[in-house]
């Protein structure tokens, strides 16, 4: 579907937020995903569409996306100005739901960069059906720049844990080693499920740290998308008990049992 640029502003560094307005209504689950592209990609040259988690949408039928410019598409995304005209479809993906057969005493979710964007629409969730469970939100980057989305969180009523590698803001280590302190404290008597959005090689540490704590997982994996639908196979991940995943499809959002996070594929 066609989609018209509401707004797009630099938050911070290399972060932007852009706002569309869709022709058609949608409802999605957080950690859903819509792939954009520019509507002329003849003359952007860009033909592949990229995928974006849905950061926000708000009641008047319009996607914000929280994201981070990395390459070409990003780049050319940071420059379209408002009223531009984008192709935009989806939602894809199955997003993450809250299992209240599990019914957790504790919810914990990790971000790692930019995997925030899809958490305070997760945090708001989690808020809605479980008001009086805890939330606790490990919040990692680099450094302070690739910190976001802390404030929202704190309004959902999360209590935020930041890590910066370099130390400019929060704790100094990875947010898998704050994840670790938070875990290694306490006996551990509460039932918590463990949410988490960041690179691969983030979410099998967190898979690493978490396993003797049989806590639930669920984590959103990372992959090149062409598609987005199932048609390319470029997603591909592999499953612990042999065979793939493609990511768009049966994912993003897996249970971490699920994931053979020792493949190099
Ligand atoms: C389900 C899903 C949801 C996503 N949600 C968001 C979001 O909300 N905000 C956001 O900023 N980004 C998100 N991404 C990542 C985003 O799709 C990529 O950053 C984007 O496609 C890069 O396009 P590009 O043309 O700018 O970069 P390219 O020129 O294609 O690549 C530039 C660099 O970025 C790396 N890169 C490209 N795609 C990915 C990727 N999928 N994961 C990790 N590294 C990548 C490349 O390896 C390369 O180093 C999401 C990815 C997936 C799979
Ligand atoms: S992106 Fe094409 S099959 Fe997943």
């Amino acid at each position: 579907m066609k989609a018209r640029v509401i707004s797009n502003q630099g938050i911070k560094g290399h972060y932007f937020k852009l706002f569309i307005k869709l022709t058609q209504k949608i409802s999605y689950l957080p950690g859903q995903f819509v792939m954009i592209r520019p509507s002329d990609s003849t003359s952007s040259g860009i033909f592949l569409p990229r995928p974006f988690s849905i950061h926000i949408l708000t009641e008047d039928n319009q996607i914000g996306i929280l994201y981070k410019v990395v390459g070409r598409g990003t780049e050319f995304l940071s420059r379209l100005g408002t009223g531009s005209e984008i192709d935009v479809c989806g939602p894809f993906g199955n997003g993450f739901d809250i299992d209240l057969s599990i019914v957790p005493d504790e919810f914990i979710i990790v971000a790692g960069g930019i995997g925030v964007a899809p958490l305070p629409g997760l945090s708001e969730l989690i808020r809605k059906k479980r008001p009086e469970a805890a939330l606790y939100a490990f919040v990692g980057g680099r450094g302070s720049v690739d910190i976001l989305c802390t404030d929202e969180l704190e309004r959902l009523g999360a209590r935020v844990v930041v890590s910066t590698e370099d130390g400019s803001a929060g704790i100094k280590g990875y947010v898998t080693d704050a994840l670790e302190g938070y875990l290694m404290q306490g006996s551990r008597a509460r039932k918590s499920s463990l949410y988490a959005c960041g690179p691969n090689p983030m979410l099998k540490r967190i898979y690493d740290i978490v396993d003797p704590y049989k806590l639930d997982t669920y984590f959103s994996m990372e992959a090149s998308m062409a598609c987005g639908m199932g048609l390319c196979m470029g997603c591909a991940v592999k499953k612990r008990d042999g065979g793939y995943y493609l990511v768009c499809k049966d994912g993003p959002v897996f249970n971490g049992n699920m994931i053979d996070f020792n493949d190099e594929t």
